[in-house]
This record gives structure tokens, C-alpha cells and sequence, in this order.
């Protein structure tokens, strides 16, 4: 029986428009009886008024049974329920008034109509709210209030950086407060604040201090996604192991202290958290000013060069296919005054094979590298682990095989990684375990 309820309530948030058709209908019809005084078309009013009051009746009592299913409380569920019900009366007064107009005034049935519209969009707004979170309306809004507390604050070094404001609530922001926050707190665990996540939910605290193990917050996200009791629920995006490790960390090693400061995490935890910070002037990497003369020298001995960023002088380098003609390696010596400024690298097709790999591995501040369809081997690839920033590595039609991929899988910064006409297989360990923290590979058809 509760479950037929919970079944039918969850029309709720479909049906409402219903009512909402029906009562809008019905004034702008009143406004046009009135203003062209068509007195005719009066019974369409009144037709329509109770049509609107029949369906915000049921729209209330699936509204009713929605609530009684949890996952909503506090003020907003509240508000929206008495203006839900004030809707219903006001429209079923207006209705009357309408019927009745030998005994009534007009003024009466007008001011009950716009009373009405008024307890209508109310209710609207207070139940958008209770699904979409109180921004929803405004956050996109001109005027809304800049940044946020979404946004992270801004530090003055990694120093400063507090394990559980600067990067754990934001994980639970991202990926489980669309449940469990204030007004909609799934299983009464609101996650808001450190205050009301250390106070639990129903099954009690879902964190103890120093004990991760036990917690059930870390046990729910380590299940196989297919448990029903794995968090986040219905499908939502999974936390990574990163995020996982960074959580439990904080419990076990930070003993739950809202004030711990990263800096006494691990080294491997800080490097992966880093990226995530807002610390003052360290977005970009440090690069020299684009000098044109260099660039024009460049285009000279062949290479395509595309500016990126003035901002940053960042660079996107092509050493076009056919045009090395044995010299990839002299070609790349060339680029060496500027390496910092190449974020973008292309070699493909270029023939470079493992000998270049060292020289590559010099542009520390690659984000994205194709050497496809080059001689190249694991003992070359296996120099490319030291790029920090790479992102995506387009590898097709090269000879990795297992060994590369391990040192592939050491770069924590990827993100892509393109694998074509490969001879590695596609159930490879490294392939899982990158997969695992959402690295996309591709294999191609
Ligand atoms: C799509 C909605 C949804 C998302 C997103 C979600 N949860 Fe939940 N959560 C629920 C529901 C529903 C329950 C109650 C049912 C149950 O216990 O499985 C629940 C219960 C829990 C409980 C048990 C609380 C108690 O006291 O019984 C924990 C712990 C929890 N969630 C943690 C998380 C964490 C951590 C995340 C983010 C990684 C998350 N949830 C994201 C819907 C969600």
C-alpha cells in the first residue's frame, strides 16, 4: 500500500501543470469577458475555473503522498503545502463567486482571482525550489550574487588548503547534495553543512571519526555499483577512487577535523587535489611572451604554430606528416627554446620513433601530444610518464603494448587516451585501472 502511494504521488510533478493551465486559462478568459465584455463566453470561465479546482485538488493529494514518501522536509515543503492548499480554496472560492454573481460583487471574484494567481505562483516556486535547490531560478540570473561558495574559496597558497572545506565538501556538493541537503534530506542525512554530516541520518552518524572503515558513508560508495545500497543513488555519477581515498583519509587520518590542512595528507593525495583549488596566480603555468620573430623561423623550417592563448602564449605545435624526411629529431631540437609555451603537440605520422621520446618528454607543459602512427615502442613511450599535465594521448597506430601503458597510467592528469590500431588488448589491466578514474580510452571499432 505505502508503495502504491509513493507510485502515484510521484505524478505529483507532472500533473501540477495541469492545474496550472486550467486556473491561468481561466483568469486571461475573465480579463477578456470583461475588457470586450463578450458575456457569452462567461460560462468558459467558470467551465474552466473548475477544471482548475478539480485538478489542483488531486494535484494536492499527490502532492500529499509524494511527502509522505520522505526525502522532502523543512520550511520550503512547508510553505509549498499550505500554498498548495490556499490554491485549492482560493480557486474554489473564485469558482463560486463566479457562479453565484447575483450575490457577489465583481470586486470579490476579482480579488479572489488574483489572490489566487499570487498563492499559485507561490506554490510553483516553492516547489521548484524543493526539486531544482532555492538558486535554481536566479543562479544563472544577471544579477545573481557572483561565484559563491561553489566556486571555492580563493587561497593565498596550497598551504592554507583545509582538507574538508577547500576539497571534501566540494566532492559532496557535486555529487551527493542534489539528496541530501536541507529540504531534501534522503534518509534525514543532509550533507550541507560539517555540522549536519557528522550528525548522521536515520541509521545514525554515517562518519566516525578515525574509523573510515566502519563509516557508512565510505561504505556505501566502495560497494559494486549495482548494490542497492551503493551511494550515489539512481545512477548519479560515482565518486573516483581519488575522491574516495581523499574522504578516507580525512576520516581516518584527519580524525573528521573540519580544520585539518592537506598539506599533512599525502604527497600523491595533494598532487591530485591541487588542480581542484583555487590558489591565487597558479592557474597557468609560468611562459615566456610569444616572441613573432622566433615563430616566423620556425614556420620556416615547417611548422605549423597556432596561438592558443595570448593571455598565456600558449602554443599548439604541428610538425606536419612527410615534411621531416629523417630530421624529426634536429626538427624538435629547434623547439626547445620554446617548450614551455607548447601545450598542444603534434608528431603524427611524422616518423619520430623512441629516440624523440626523450626530447618530447621535455615539454613539460604538454596538455595534449599525438604521436599516432609512428615506430614508437614502450621503451619510448615509457619516457612520456614525466608530463604532468598531459591530458590526451593519441597513441593509434604506434607498437604500445603493456609496459607503455603502465607508465602511461602513472600520468594523473589524463584524461584521454587513443589506442586504434594497437596490439593492446582491450580487457588490459592498466586499461581497466585508468578507466576506473573516468580516463576515457578509445580502441576504435
Ligand atoms: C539520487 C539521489 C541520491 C544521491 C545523489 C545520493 N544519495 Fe545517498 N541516499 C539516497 C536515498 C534515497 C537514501 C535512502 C535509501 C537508502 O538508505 O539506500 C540514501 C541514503 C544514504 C545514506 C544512509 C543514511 C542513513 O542514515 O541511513 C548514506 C550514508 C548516503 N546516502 C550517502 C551518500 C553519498 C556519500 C552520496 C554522494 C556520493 C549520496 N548518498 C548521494 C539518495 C541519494
Amino acid at each position: 500500500m505505502e508503495d502504491l502511494g509513493i507510485f502515484i504521488g510521484r505524478f505529483h510533478p507532472v500533473w501540477v501543470h495541469l492545474p496550472i493551465g486550467f486556473l491561468v486559462l481561466a483568469v486571461l478568459l475573465k480579463g477578456y469577458v470583461t475588457l470586450r465584455k463578450k458575456p457569452t463566453l462567461g460560462d468558459a470561465v467558470s467551465f474552466s475555473l473548475l477544471l482548475g479546482v478539480g485538478s489542483s485538488l488531486v494535484a494536492a493529494v499527490l502532492g500529499l503522498l509524494l511527502s509522505r514518501s520522505g526525502g522532502y522536509e523543512g520550511e520550503l515543503l512547508d510553505f509549498h503545502l499550505a500554498a498548495g492548499w490556499v490554491t485549492v480554496l482560493l480557486s474554489a472560492l473564485a469558482w463560486w463567486t463566479d457562479r453565484q454573481q447575483k450575490r457577489f460583487c465583481p470586486a470579490l471574484n476579482y480579488a479572489l482571482l488574483a489572490g489566487m494567481m499570487v498563492s499559485l505562483v507561490l506554490t510553483g516556486h516553492f516547489g521548484g525550489s524543493l526539486t531544482h535547490g532555492e538558486d535554481f531560478l536566479t543562479a544563472y540570473a544577471p544579477f545573481a550574487p557572483g561565484g559563491g561558495e561553489s566556486s571555492g574559496r580563493v587561497l593565498a597558497s596550497i598551504e592554507e588548503a583545509e582538507v574538508f572545506g577547500d576539497v571534501v565538501q566540494p566532492i559532496l556538493k557535486r555529487k551527493c547534495q542534489s539528496c541530501h541537503r536541507a529540504g531534501k534530506s534522503k534518509a534525514g542525512l543532509d550533507m550541507s553543512s560539517y555540522e549536519s554530516l557528522l550528525k548522521g541520518g536515520e541509521g545514525g552518524p554515517v562518519i566516525l571519526p578515525s574509523d573510515a572503515e566502519k563509516s557508512e558513508l565510505i561504505r556505501r560508495v566502495m560497494l559494486p555499483e549495482d548494490h542497492e545500497d551503493f551511494m550515489p543513488a539512481e545512477g548519479k555519477k560515482p565518486l573516483t577512487a581519488e575522491e574516495i581515498q581523499l574522504i578516507t583519509w580525512w576520516i581516518a587520518e584527519g580524525n573528521t577535523d573540519p580544520k585539518i590542512l592537506l598539506s599533512e595528507a599525502d604527497e600523491d593525495l595533494i598532487a591530485w587535489a591541487r588542480p581542484q583549488l583555487n590558489i591565487q596566480g597558479e592557474e597557468v603555468p609560468e611562459v615566456a611572451r610569444i616572441d613573432t620573430l622566433q615563430l616566423r623561423a620556425l614556420e620556416q623550417m615547417g611548422f605549423r604554430i597556432r596561438v592558443l592563448s595570448i593571455e598565456t602564449g600558449a602554443l599548439d605545435v604541428v610538425l606536419p606528416e612527410g615534411r621531416t624526411q629523417g630530421q624529426a629529431a634536429g626538427l624538435l631540437e629547434a623547439l626547445m627554446p620554446i617548450k614551455d609555451q607548447i601545450w598542444w603537440l603534434s608528431l603524427a605520422g611524422t616518423g619520430v620513433g623512441d629516440a624523440e621520446m626523450g626530447l618530447t618528454a621535455q615539454f613539460s607543459n604538454l596538455q595534449r601530444l599525438r604521436i599516432e602512427n609512428n615506430p614508437v615502442t614502450d621503451a619510448g613511450i615509457s619516457e612520456l610518464r614525466v608530463l604532468s599535465r598531459l591530458e590526451v594521448l593519441n597513441l593509434n597506430g604506434t607498437a604500445v603494448n603493456s609496459q607503455g601503458l603502465e607508465a602511461v597510467a602513472e600520468i594523473k592528469s589524463l584524461k584521454a587516451l587513443y589506442l586504434w590500431n594497437t596490439s593492446v588488448n582491450p580487457a588490459n589491466e592498466q586499461v581497466a585501472k585508468m578507466r576506473a578514474r573516468e580516463v576515457k580510452v578509445v580502441f576504435g571499432s
